[in-house]
């Protein structure tokens, strides 16, 4: 396995993705590991990621020199090669020439990277982003590589397999950075392709049957696929003693509650309580426009709500969670203080506190579309494995204002309609999210020789790689034209669409 030391580039995860798309078994730990874990680790090969910081401030970030004895290959990508000439004994200097985004690299000499890859001569796309740049390299290493303004683009000693490249080969404007990833941790470290998700199904198997023994698990299923995911592996392992929990809000899309219940009780045979809370819910949010109030209702009642039923299910000792590794990752910051919350999505959070269980998170170790992966290994029908994102308060944050079942009727309607006409033109797995919002304004509106006044309805459709920033999808108009027809004409109490064309930022996703 693979050793990434963050030294807090944004694209870090990146570089895990790559190696794990190698077939290679890699975790993201903090630069300060100390040099006891790095060995107890016992990597095939150290990658060091790339960072804000200058090797010439005082206390710049580095790695532990253990790093260099462990007598495995290390790759320094940007950040990571400065701070390995540096601690080797080269020198980095302040560059009045930075460069950010595309630059041309120009292969000077045969390098293990390269092979297959890369002849000398070859001018090769890469994506840059450095102020600093290794000026004398340390003892042992040569140039490989060359940019414009970068002389020392590419450096190595092969003898101790040690490379530095100053771009980032992690990202997909890197023409074939992915490759020479894939160079590195197969020809010059060895390593196999055995991290596929047939050999962690089993693996993972093994674990939970270790973890739990005899004890009981309960699984709260939301419909997406990282509950559905986890339940469906744990019930491989252990059958019957895991028994899922749906807790129906009343706020899930048209017939995706039945889907949900259907799916585990007749196709995988999995114990499942189906409890109907919708009207519980809805009580609760009667009268409520605050988005936050909703998202803290939704919570709390959520929360009670299972604990009750797993009361009734009884004699519990663990609790399932679909947990995904980017949420385990330790984040390197250097930004420092408190971020803002914008929106608190913490729908469950407090559930494992309250109800005093042992957690079995069999996707920690996962990127969200290694779970897709294992999703399709374990048989889950592709449509469900590749559902865009659901929020946990559901429909209640695509009504502004107050929530009434008429309402969520409406809104029901007209988004089935949408995302039908989505699947229909083939658009469905191009787009990250698409949902209709049902807004609280009425608006003027003719129909046949008859006054309208309805409702407004926003149609949203991001492209997104995590959803932390995203772009609104650009729709033929043909199309828009189609999907605002039908949802006039086929749905009762709306007279006007409207296409929402902002990305995030500014916007959010959702509306509230
Ligand atoms: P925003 O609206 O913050 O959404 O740009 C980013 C992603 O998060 C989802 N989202 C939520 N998910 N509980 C959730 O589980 C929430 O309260 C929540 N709010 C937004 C949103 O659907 C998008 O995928």
């Amino acid at each position: 396995r693979v050793l990434i030391l963050d030294f807090g580039s944004q694209v870090t995860q990146l570089i895990a993705r790559r190696v794990r798309e190698a077939g290679v078994y890699c975790e993201i730990h903090p630069y300060a590991m100390t040099a006891e874990r790095i060995r107890a680790f016992a990597p095939k090969a150290v990658i060091l990621s790339g960072g804000p910081a200058s090797v010439l401030e005082p206390g710049a970030p580095r790695a532990d020199d253990a790093v260099f004895t462990l007598g495995v290959p290390v790759l320094g990508i940007c950040y990571g090669q400065q701070t390995m000439c540096h601690q080797l004994g080269g020198t980095v200097s302040a560059s009045e020439h930075k460069e950010f985004g595309r630059a041309y690299l120009e292969v000077k000499e045969p390098c293990a990277l390269f092979d297959g890859l890369w002849v000398v001569g070859a001018r090769e796309q890469v994506w840059m982003s450095h102020g600093d740049r290794v000026t004398e390299l340390p003892p042992g290493f040569r140039v490989v590589a060359t940019s414009e303004g970068a002389p020392f683009a590419v450096c190595a000693d092969e003898a101790r397999q040690f490379y530095g490249t100053m771009f980032h080969p992690e990202v997909v404007h890197t023409t074939h950075g992915a490759q020479l990833l894939a160079n590195f941790v197969h020809r010059v470290a060895g390593c196999t392709s055995d991290w596929t998700m047939a050999a962690f199904r089993e693996a993972a198997i093994a674990r939970i049957r270790e973890q739990v023994g005899k004890e009981r698990v309960i699984c709260g299923l939301s419909g997406g696929v990282d509950s559905s995911v986890a339940a469906v592996l744990i019930h491989e392992a252990i059958g019957d003693q895991l028994t899922c929990i749906f807790v129906d809000t009343g706020l899930m899309r048209a017939g995706e509650s039945e889907e949900v219940v259907s799916l585990f009780r007749n196709h995988y045979n999995i114990p499942l309580v189906h409890r109907n809370a919708a009207d519980l819910f809805l009580g609760k949010l009667a009268g409520v426009t605050d988005p936050e109030t909703k998202r803290k209702i939704i919570g709390a009642t959520f929360i009670d709500v299972f604990d009750e039923e797993a009361h009734k299910v009884g004699g519990a000792g663990f609790l399932a969670q679909g947990t995904l590794y980017p949420d385990v990752i330790e984040s390197v910051s250097f930004t420092g203080g408190p971020s803002v919350t914008i929106k608190s999505h913490h729908n469950v959070g407090g559930l494992p506190e309250r109800m005093k269980l042992k957690l079995v998170e069999p996707l920690r170790e996962l990127f969200k579309d290694e779970v897709r992966a294992l999703g399709r290994e374990l048989g889950l029908p592709e449509s469900f494995v590749k559902r865009h994102p659901f929020p946990g308060p559901g429909l209640a944050i695509r009504i502004p204002g107050d929530i009434t079942p008429e309402k969520l009727e409406i809104l029901r309607k007209a988004d089935t309609i949408y995302l039908e006409e989505i699947r229909n033109a083939g658009l469905y797995d191009a787009i990250w999210q698409a949902f209709a919002v049902l807004l609280p304004v009425r608006t003027v509106g003719v129909m046949g020789d008859g006054r309208t006044y309805d409702h407004v309805l926003a149609l949203r459709a991001v492209t997104s790689t995590d959803g932390m920033t995203a772009d609104w999808y650009h729709f033929p108009h043909e199309f828009l034209a189609r999907v605002s027809n039908r949802i006039v004409n086929e749905v009762r109490g709306v007279n006007r669409v409207v296409y929402d064309i902002t990305s995030k930022p500014p916007g959010t996703i959702e509306w509230e």
